[in-house]
């Protein structure tokens, strides 16, 4: 079977082509093509994403990024236009994420589903980025298999104990979510943890903003961190009443409150204008502070997890977030069964989609009436 994915939750608009040809087993399945459109730049300018403009970007990219797909995969047919006939199936992002942005998407999926006769197969986007940590990269392109053991995945490529097994906590740490996830088997998923506010990635992005640092926060926080102190400012861990719980909010206050401090200037004091009187290495020295409070909260409440949990036998970490290299060096050190996806995986994507879609069909999932499919913007995984 050759799926053809489709991911636009957020701010990025992509297609990816996948082929498993042993389903129900996903032994030799492939990735063949995976283009993604990032709107990065086009948000720069303001600081954090606009939905309607990234509806309206989503609208203008998906068909040319979908022809890509077809094309960097090979399947185009004599007159250099998608070959539908190497299509088997279409699975698309329908929750949750940014209503106009998941409209863009799933509606183009279910009009080519009705266009082509092919099934659609929705698939949620934490599930897809779980199941991106089994995309592994070869020397002809990326790939993930599953073993005949229902309960477990293996890639190939990579040697037993680097692949992950169940039972499982997932950590996801993305732009909208922060959860800590167990699962039992491929298809079981149950929420032990999450934020009671501000997702880990949205901190990253409102402390890049007090800090002058362009979006997306995340990578220009880790990248002026290098040049940091971690230890030069203090801020407190929050206190919640489920302790697997998080709360970043907090947090995104304290810098706010200790930069204003560290500059004499009072509360009141717009933050927006706070980052003209900062110095490069006093906001050296604040990313590197905040980054390593921020992957402290997280790893420390992963690790009381796993106290809570001693069937589990690999952590997974999956998101925008997992793609912190500090996060990745300290992590691995403290939990040696972790497992990180491909960076060019931690993102927003839509191989992980084919996965995840792949994944559920061979488990006997059924495809959506695509006259019907909705979307969500809010939905907790199950
Ligand atoms: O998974 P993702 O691409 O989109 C959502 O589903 O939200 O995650 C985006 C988030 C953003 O908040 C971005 O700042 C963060 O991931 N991010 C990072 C890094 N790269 C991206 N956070 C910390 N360190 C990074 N290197
Ligand atoms: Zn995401």
């Amino acid at each position: 079977m050759n799926i053809l994915a489709i991911e636009s939750s957020c701010d990025e608009t992509a297609a990816a082509v996948f082929s498993c040809p042993h389903l129900p087993l996903l032994n030799s399945s492939k990735l063949l093509s995976s283009v993604v459109v990032s709107q990065i730049d086009l948000f720069k300018a303001y600081g954090g994403v606009i939905p309607e403009v990234a509806a309206r970007s989503h609208l203008e990219a998906i068909l040319p990024v979908i022809d890509q797909a077809f094309s960097d995969a090979g399947f185009l047919d004599e007159n250099s236009r998608p070959d539908w006939d190497k299509i088997d199936a279409i699975a698309v992002t329908h929750t949750p994420g940014l209503l106009g942005s998941l409209l863009i998407g799933t509606l183009t999926a279910r009009t080519l589903a009705i266009l082509h006769s092919k099934p659609l197969y929705p698939v949620h986007h934490l599930k897809s980025h779980i199941y991106s940590n089994w995309l592994a990269r070869t020397p002809e392109g990326s790939f993930m298999s599953v073993q005949e053991n229902p309960t477990s995945f293996s890639s190939p490529q990579k040697s037993p104990s680097t692949v992950p097994s169940f039972p499982l906590l997932a950590l996801v740490i993305s732009g909208g979510h922060t959860q800590i996830i167990k699962m039992t088997s491929p298809l079981d998923f149950q929420i032990i943890g999450t934020t009671l506010d501000d997702a880990v990635g949205e901190c990253f992005d409102k402390v890049a903003k007090i800090l002058g640092l362009p979006y997306p926060g995340g990578p220009s926080i880790a990248g002026a961190a290098t040049q940091g102190n971690p230890k030069k400012y203090h801020f407190p861990h929050p206190k919640t009443p489920n302790p697997l719980d998080f709360s970043f909010s907090g947090l995104k206050t304290a810098v706010l409150r200790t930069v204003q401090k560290e500059l004499g200037v009072a509360i009141n004091y717009p933050s927006h204008e706070l980052k003209n009187l900062l110095t490069r290495s006093q906001i050296a020295d604040f990313a590197a502070s905040f980054q390593q409070t921020a992957i402290d909260i997280l790893l420390e409440r992963l690790g009381l997890a796993l106290n809570q949990n001693p069937d589990v036998a690999s952590v997974v970490f999956a998101g925008g977030v997992s793609a912190n290299e500090e996060l990745r060096l300290i992590a691995s050190k403290k939990f040696p069964t972790a497992h990180f996806p491909e960076k060019q995986f931690s993102g927003d994507n839509a191989a992980m989609v084919a996965i995840a879609a792949a994944a559920e069909i061979s488990a006997g999932k059924l495809p959506a009436d695509p006259l019907a499919l909705n979307i969500f913007p809010r939905s907790d995984i199950s």
